[in-house]
């Protein structure tokens, strides 16, 4: 069979973005549009992957880390410049190269594979994938002869009239012969509107040596977009988020208004999941059966179990167990671990805290770096005071506690097994099991001095 590479062209700074983030990290649905490319390269079964970096190298290398090798080009002199950093790779070696672009976050496998595909059966020196595109402003013209073969591409900015009235575009992804790319790219020369090196001039000057040139056009332009700005940053976006919502609904999950749901690109969810409108979940999440998100959900690297209700709420980097009623206006923060049957309710934040079966902390909390057992009841008010101003104490209450409201616990503190707090204590000793610890000054009744107090108004 033959060998495989590809090189993703990602040196670029992306000017047209104006940004201070490197355009190929732009995230599109949470996942940065390079890593959509080299993720979507990993089913193709390729030999090596050379990255071209250049512009933020260190930041893409520590995105893509070592699913590819890296070259860097220190000067982004074209497209067809960075291609030829890679010839210290690839070079000599005998087999098919795709170029593609870190650019370009929708490409799919799939396209990829049929380009590559036809490249074989052709035989072609390169084979170019192209597609129509009603308003093609930007991209690079196919210049097909009278007997439809492809001639040329002309970029946007080095076309004519009658050229740039051409719908059939330059993606900017190819397949080429290996050895006859790293020939023909020192023939390329930057005597162009740009001044720059352009990898679509080989096209031009393989035609000229007599080589075989063919282009697979694929009807799905919008997956070929290229992201240059953000007007095409955001179409992009909405693309793959149609494209993932739909996976989600054909798989059995049920998005009550797609168009207003969130989901980043690498997020799992199981069937039976029922998500309402407003709600963004991203990150390295996964939602088990019979869960229902939102409205107005946040969610970010979480765990979520099964048949367990998020509503109007926000949730960061934590486990959440099965059956957990969370919301309507929580907040579950970082390294928190929220085991099955728990409640959290309406304006409690859990911060770093295990919680454990069937606890609960219905109303208006602070639970910060906390050992919660099982079966403990949260009051309503109740704080953990937590810190000091320098540094943070750990709270631990133990089975089948019951917190009084309006307490604090100031850390660190022990309420144990079984034992009851006072409403509005402030505990700052350890309650022993089974113990009611009640730490508030008494109340004082003074008979009849309403009265008194009317009469000295008066005076
Ligand atoms: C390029 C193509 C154009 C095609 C379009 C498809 C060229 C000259 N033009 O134009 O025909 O229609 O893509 O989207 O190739 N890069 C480098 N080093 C450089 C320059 C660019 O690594 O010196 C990288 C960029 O980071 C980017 C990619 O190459 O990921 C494409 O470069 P970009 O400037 O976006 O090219 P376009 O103008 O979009
Ligand atoms: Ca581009």
């Amino acid at each position: 069979m033959t060998r495989r590479f590809a090189i993703v062209l990602a040196a670029g700074q992306g000017t047209r973005m104006k940004s201070s983030l490197y355009k190929v990290l732009h995230p599109v649905c949470g996942k940065p549009m390079v890593q959509h490319v080299v993720d979507q390269l990993k089913p193709l079964q390729l030999d090596a992957v050379v990255t071209v970096v250049g512009f933020g190298a260190d930041r893409v290398k520590e995105q893509l880390g070592d699913s590819t090798s890296y070259v860097i080009q220190e000067e982004q002199l074209g497209t067809g410049h960075a291609v030829m950093q890679a010839a210290q790779e690839l070079e000599n070696k005998e087999g098919t190269t795709v170029v593609v672009c870190g650019d370009t976050p929708l490409l799919t496998s799939e396209t990829m594979e049929a380009l590559l595909q036809h490249h074989e059966q052709t035989q072609a020196k390169v084979t170019i994938l192209t597609a129509e595109n009603s308003s093609p402003d930007g991209y690079g013209r196919i210049v097909r002869n009278t007997q439809n073969v492809v001639e040329k591409i002309v970029e946007h900015k080095d076309a004519t009239e009658e050229e740039r009235k051409i719908t059939e575009i330059n993606t900017g992804t190819y397949c080429f012969d290996n050895q006859a790319l790293f020939q023909v790219l020192k023939h390329v020369s930057n005597d162009n509107a740009q001044g720059e090196y352009y990898l679509p001039d080989v096209i031009e000057i393989l035609k000229g040596q007599g080589e075989k040139i063919a282009a697979y056009r694929t009807n799905d332009f919008e997956e070929t977009i290229g992201v240059n700005d953000r007007v095409a940053l955001s179409r992009a976006e909405q693309i793959m988020r149609k494209r993932i919502n739909e996976r989600h609904m054909k798989n059995g999950v049920t998005l009550i208004d797609p168009e207003h749901t969130y989901i980043g690109a690498d997020v799992e969810i199981e069937q039976d999941v029922t998500i309402y409108p407003g709600s963004m979940i991203e990150g390295d999440t996964t939602i088990k059966t019979g869960a229902v998100i939102g409205p107005n959900s946040e969610i970010k690297n979480c765990e979520i179990g099964e048949q367990t209700v998020i509503k109007q709420s926000v949730a960061h980097d934590s486990k959440i167990g099965a059956r957990v009623n969370i919301g309507p206006f929580a907040h579950i923060r970082p390294l928190s671990d929220i085991h099955d049957d728990v409640k959290i309710g309406n304006f409690v934040e859990v911060k770093k805290s295990i919680v454990e079966e069937g606890s609960k902390a219905s109303h208006l909390s602070y639970i910060g770096d906390a050992e919660i057992g099982k079966g403990v009841n949260i009051g309503c008010g109740t704080i953990t005071v937590n810190y000091d101003g320098e540094r943070k104490y750990k709270t631990i209450i133990e089975d089948d506690a019951f917190i009084g409201c309006n307490s604090n616990l100031v850390a660190p503190v022990t309420v144990k097994r079984g034992s009851y707090v006072a409403a509005g204590s402030t505990i700052t000793k350890d309650v022993p099991e089974k113990a009611l610890s009640i730490a508030r000054s008494r109340q004082v009744n003074k008979e009849g001095y309403a009265d008194k107090l009317k009469k000295m108004k008066k005076d």
